[in-house]
């Protein structure tokens, strides 16, 4: 296929309405007699509400309604699998008890006039608790690790092992054995959680930021026990969202459950504040690993136990040590996943969940294994680069990590780094350079789209996918023009509704491989519609031709070999008198998941400054080259892969969300203590991509690109710190102080 559309630098469809704020975020979509919600939440980390002293308030100006478990209706809570399974633990129920599971858990809703008023009244909620101390420190020695429930279903989250990896590693002649810690972070995404709730009888309109709107339709069906056909979500547009949204989280509910107490539109935005303790947020972990190697490199053990924090409710999981057992060739690998339920929240996928997490370790403890060897670290990997996946021992649907690492080193001039710690300077500055792999899964999952092919040319192409930034709009344009030979500019792609052809969540890197794909389906049913169409039309030039003979070009149908105007969409649906509709959809075909294993790959380069006297740390570049089949859009891959990088230098040396331990209260709740990286601390970010075809993934050729942008860059910078301090630094964020007493 010669590619028309696809792989070309098209630059955002959705650019002027974003900037010019034509573009309607959830908070956005005001209705007629809107109310405004403001949740109360618990100040106690742990107990019971004791009294709720509502009728003070309900006096206050503006006052409409405060509902608190005395009031609220009883929800039914039908089972559902809202990201977590139901066999995994419950999903808060809201105001259903007198129960205080976490700080900030919400214990009432003030429904008000104006955001005010309602602000206004909350604050003046009187409610008293009966508490107790809640635990809320992993590494307190009263919390307890246990084995994850999913450990019986899911490979990635089971304990695995091959081989002997302990004995191997003990008895290697170098070994690596050490313990690296991660904070908990919080998405912080610009635009906060917001849902415009509104019912019509028995039918509820949730303008509601997701990425997932089929799940949240779904879920707020079964939260009220009511057909989901009765529940439809809006959210064409996502201010960033990072996993966060992923989830339907209380606030959805108690939207809903206000706007019906009310009988009014309501509209409930949350404080930014509240986004950190009641939407997710990246599991703290602690990990080990051990690694085994002969002199000359080669691995001989590899032992990885990672352990996350999940909430007493719910065990939260993800794939912290997915990643260890096909990344480098070894013939004994052991990896172990635990989880201590605290009493927080429930956590969250956020930014490359669990591979980020997971390889900061492990890459972490290659780097420190190549100095005690005497190895380059690029050369390191190298040397241990598998020819198939020896987890699985199955081939690799395609792997480019050594071509990224020659092109990343290459642009990155990896050449010029002398080997030996605080060996580099610039003036006063000590200079570090570091590397580290990326890698993560090529998912695909069930999706499905519809063409729409209208009288003036036009094509209308939806599903109900969400665009949290990747450019979601942009690259489903480019793959319904490349499957129906039209130029973007006659493409239409709409999202963000629920009542769209369903699609999977939009998480996991799985967006174009799964929606992308099910569009390609559309736009190949909608053509040949068409052109039946043509053949079935007595008055067309093209009545009864032989379908061997007919070909398209340009959006336009032709006997083959002939040179004449054709007939184009358009004509088509304008001799039929209606529009052209056809539906797609795709999954992951026949066997190809038994017989590949499916991952991207890429190699992360970074370089720090350091300034040996007041310990400040900054990132001069970070180059990274990825592997990631076909690049739809290169302006956008680009995009999305510096957009990563970013996120993976708040990783590395800034963010943390920090738990009172006496209550779980997060004390840096705020953008001025919860640090995330803002323009001065972004250098200069380079994205490059290898030539990678992957026939097997899909009939697309693309793995799926966001994830695996955040992956790798932490430890790249980690290891850099290393090269211009000589200080292993094993506990993320890397603060000033770790670097001082160097
Ligand atoms: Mo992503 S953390 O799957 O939104």
């Amino acid at each position: 296929m010669t590619a028309t559309s696809i792989g070309k630098p098209l630059t955002r469809v959705d650019g002027r309405a974003k900037v010019t704020g034509a573009a309607h975020y959830a908070a956005d979509f005001n209705q007629p007699d809107q109310l405004y919600a403001v949740i109360v939440n618990a100040t106690v980390g742990l107990g019971r509400v004791s009294g709720i002293w509502n009728d003070e308030v309900e006096r206050m100006p503006g006052v409409v309604a405060v509902i608190t478990h005395h009031n609220a209706p009883k929800l039914a809570y039908l089972p559902h699998k809202a990201v977590i399974d139901p066999a995994d633990g419950e999903r808060l129920h809201v105001l259903q008890d007198d129960e205080v599971r976490f700080y900030g858990q919400p214990v009432a809703v003030v429904v008000a006039q104006t955001l005010d008023h309602a602000e206004r009244a909350a604050a003046a909620l009187r409610v008293t608790y009966a508490a107790r101390p809640p635990l809320v420190d992993p590494s307190d020695p009263r919390a307890e690790a246990i084995v994850p429930a999913a450990a019986t279903r899911a490979r990635a989250l089971a304990d695995r092992a091959r081989g002997d990896a302990d004995g191997a590693v003990a008895q290697a002649p170098i070994k690596i054995d050490e313990t690296y810690e991660i904070a908990r972070e919080n998405h912080n995404p610009m635009e906060p959680h917001a849902t415009i709730a509104a019912w019509k009888e028995e039918r509820l309109t949730l303008w509601s930021k997701s990425q997932y709107l089929v799940n949240e339709q779904a879920e707020i069906a079964a939260v009220f026990g009511m057909p989901a056909e009765n529940v439809e979500v809006v959210c064409p547009f996502i201010g960033g969202a990072f996993g966060t949204s992923l989830r339907t989280w209380p606030h959805v509910t108690l939207a809903a459950v206000a706007a019906r107490h009310v009988g009014r539109p309501v509209k409930l935005v949350l404080t930014r504040k509240q986004m950190f303790f009641a939407t997710g947020h990246r599991p703290r972990t602690r990990q080990r690993v051990a690694l085994g190697a002969t002199p000359e490199g080669r691995l001989t053990g590899i032992v990885h136990e990672g352990t996350g924090e999940t909430s007493r409710y719910e065990q939260f999981m993800e794939a912290l040590t997915n990643v260890t057992d096909y990344l480098y060739s070894c013939p004994n690998v052991r990896t172990q996943y635990r989880l201590t339920p605290l009493d927080t929240s429930t956590p969250n996928h956020m930014r490359g969940p669990g591979e980020a997490s997971g390889i900061f370790a492990l890459e972490s403890a290659i780097d420190e294994l190549s100095y005690k060897l005497g190895i380059d670290p690029v050369a390191l990997r190298r040397r241990n680069e598998p020819e198939l996946d020896e987890a699985e021992n199955k081939p690799f649907s395609s792997r480019s990590l050594v071509q990224c690492y020659e092109l990343g080193s290459e642009r990155f001039g990896w050449a010029r780094r002398t080997p030996e710690p605080r060996s580099m300077r610039d003036g006063r500055l000590l200079i570090g350079m570091g590397a580290a792999t990326a890698t993560y899964p090529a998912y695909q999952a069930p999706a499905h789209a519809r063409v729409r092919l209208l009288g003036d040319g036009v094509a209308e192409v939806e599903a109900a996918a969400s665009d949290m930034g990747p450019g979601t709009y942009t690259s489903m344009t480019q793959v319904a023009a490349e499957f129906l030979g039209l130029p973007p500019e006659q493409v239409r792609f709409n999202l963000g509704r629920s009542a769209y052809p369903q699609t999977p969540s939009h998480g996991g890197s799985w967006t174009m491989a799964s929606v992308g794909s099910a569009i390609r389906a559309a736009c190949i049913a909608a053509q040949a519609e068409a052109a039946r169409r043509a053949m079935a039309d007595d008055n067309s030039p093209l009545f009864r031709a032989p379908v061997g003979d007919l070909e398209w070009s340009e959006g336009r149908l032709r006997r083959r070999g002939q040179t004449g105007a054709g007939l184009s969409y358009g004509d088509i649906v304008a001799r039929s008198g209606r529009p052209v509709e056809a539906d797609g959809s795709a999954e992951r075909g026949g066997d190809v998941a038994e017989r590949y294993s499916m991952h991207s790959f890429g190699a992360v380069f970074a370089e720090v400054a350091i300034d040996p006297d007041v310990g400040t740390i900054r990132v001069r570049r970070i180059v990274g080259a990825y592997g990631i089949g076909r690049v739809v859009n290169p302006l956008l891959a680009r995009s999305q892969c510096t957009g990563g990088m970013i996120g993976g230098i708040g990783m590395a040396l800034m963010e943390r969300t920090v738990l009172d331990p006496r209550d779980g209260r997060p004390v840096n709740a705020h953008m001025a203590d919860y640090l995330m990286p803002v323009n001065l601390d972004i250098p200069r970010l380079e994205a490059h991509f290898v030539d990678e075809v992957d026939p097997h993934v899909n009939a697309l050729g693309v793995k799926g690109l966001g994830e695996i942008a955040l992956v790798g860059t932490a430890p790249a910078i980690a290891n850099a710190v290393f090269h211009a301090t000589g200080k292993r630094v094993r506990s993320l964020p890397i603060h000033i102080d770790d670097v001082l007493s160097a």
